[in-house]
């Protein structure tokens, strides 16, 4: 989808490069009432800390301000570039707060690598299919998108190989090796010690985006890509791990690179809400409270997902996905014949349930056979539900595409 030509001439060419906003649509149904979503990648709001989050303003006001509520360091509140440094030192190689810079949001994050590292014509090496923030990130920079296949164990290591072998040059690699958005798949020991090898190879920075590593359903995460290569950017987001709303998250970089991007944030926004920096630096503070946190979040998805597992399983034979070991997202293949998932995400949403097709999220390879389901938002009664609409939704497309093909056969010239 391309801006509208009224703004031919005023909007500049980069607008136009930001590639798909197809979900838009579903997702701004996604609040018609009565509808059920399992479109969207957010958190459950039941997992938000609300009561410890409350005390830790309360104290942030009462102890804290009025410095709280004043301008900061564009690099972050000091207590807050100490939180994350920890967090990123107990997942991963062990940094200080220098190295650290506080973002709105990991969606910020890629926003200021793709300024400080992108040329126009810039290749990025990402997976296909990709979250769509960084696809449509990476190509208002004016970025070459170059696709590498991804299973469920990630990113294709040797392809990427082969690929730089024949002379492939790449400015950064985009991965998201925890439960993948989309897919849920991880990125195996054996393949981030592959690229991480590529990566001191051939010189480019692998820029690892991990919203969703907090979320494995047995507590296992594989340590940070900076354990491999110091040639690592990581984009740490909270969103999912506390809440999306309060956009406080962070970036750990290389030295040199870090001052680069604390001058493209100062241009971006001066500096993420300070409030909000005190706040969460606070909780994160307590010893006691995000290890019992995770404990909670992980058994609250541990169990949407078993949920819907078992409803697909009993109910929509014509889905095939493997349950996700951690994240928020079930990708499943449609194995019925004919079966379009931007059809079928129609008419879901004429069924009253919103999934996402794949399409969208795929570059090179054709998503058409997929699409998204969120089991994060829906308790299981809703959850229940959705899935009764997708039977709907699948009964009308099966009979539809059943006319539309008797119909193709009763107009089909005799060839014999
Ligand atoms: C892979 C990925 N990266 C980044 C983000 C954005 O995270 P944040 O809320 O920290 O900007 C999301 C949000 O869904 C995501 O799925």
């Amino acid at each position: 989808v391309t801006a509208s030509p009224d703004l031919d001439g005023i909007v500049a060419h980069r607008m136009r490069r930001a590639g798909s906003d197809a979900i838009s649509d579903i997702l701004a149904a996604t609040g018609l009432p009565g509808m059920l979503s399992m479109a969207g990648g957010l958190p459950s709001a039941e997992t938000f800390p609300v009561a410890a989050l409350a005390a830790a303003f309360d104290a942030v006001f009462t102890h804290r301000a009025p410095a709280a509520l004043q301008y900061a360091p564009t690099p972050g509140v000091p207590a807050m570039r100490e939180a994350l440094a920890q967090r990123a030192s107990s997942t991963g190689a062990s940094v200080t707060a220098e190295r650290v810079l506080v973002t709105s949001g990991s969606q910020q994050g890629l926003d200021l690598v793709a300024r400080v590292l992108l040329d126009e014509g810039d290749t990025v090496v990402l997976d296909d299919p990709s979250y769509l923030g960084a696809v449509q990130t990476f190509g208002i920079a004016g970025a070459r998108l170059l696709p590498v296949p991804a299973d469920e164990d990630g990113m294709d290591t040797t392809v990427l190989a082969g690929l730089l072998a024949a002379g492939e040059r790449c400015k950064l690699v985009y991965v998201v090796p925890h439960f993948h958005n989309p897919t849920g798949a991880v990125l195996t020991a054996a393949r981030r010690a592959h690229l991480a090898e590529l990566a001191e190879r051939y010189g480019f920075p692998i820029v690892e985006d991990d919203p969703y590593a907090d979320l494995a359903f047995d507590g296992q995460r594989l340590p940070s890509m900076d354990t491999l290569t110091d040639r690592t950017v990581r984009l740490m987001s909270l969103s999912k791990t506390l809440c999306p709303g309060l956009r406080v998250a962070g970036l750990v970089a290389p030295q040199p690179l870090l001052a680069e991007l604390v001058r493209a944030k100062q241009t971006a926004d001066l500096q993420s809400n300070t409030l909000g920096q005190y706040a969460v630096a606070h909780l994160l503070g307590d010893p006691g409270f995000l290890p019992a946190h995770l404990q909670r979040l992980q058994q609250f998805y541990r169990g949407r997902a078993g949920q819907l597992a078992a409803l697909v399983a009993e109910q929509l034979p014509w889905l095939s996905a493997d349950p996700p070991r951690g994240g928020l997202f079930f990708w499943c293949r449609l194995t019925h014949h004919g079966l379009h998932a931007d059809r079928l995400s129609r008419a879901a949403l004429d069924a009253g349930v919103a999934i996402v097709p794949g399409p969208p999220f795929c570059i090179d390879r054709d998503g058409s056979r997929h699409v998204r389901l969120s089991f994060a938002t829906l308790g299981e009664a809703d959850l229940r539900a959705a899935v009764q609409r997708l039977t709907v939704a699948f009964d009308r497309e099966t009979r539809s595409l059943g006319a539309a093909s008797a119909r193709s056969r009763s107009t089909a010239p005799h060839t014999h």
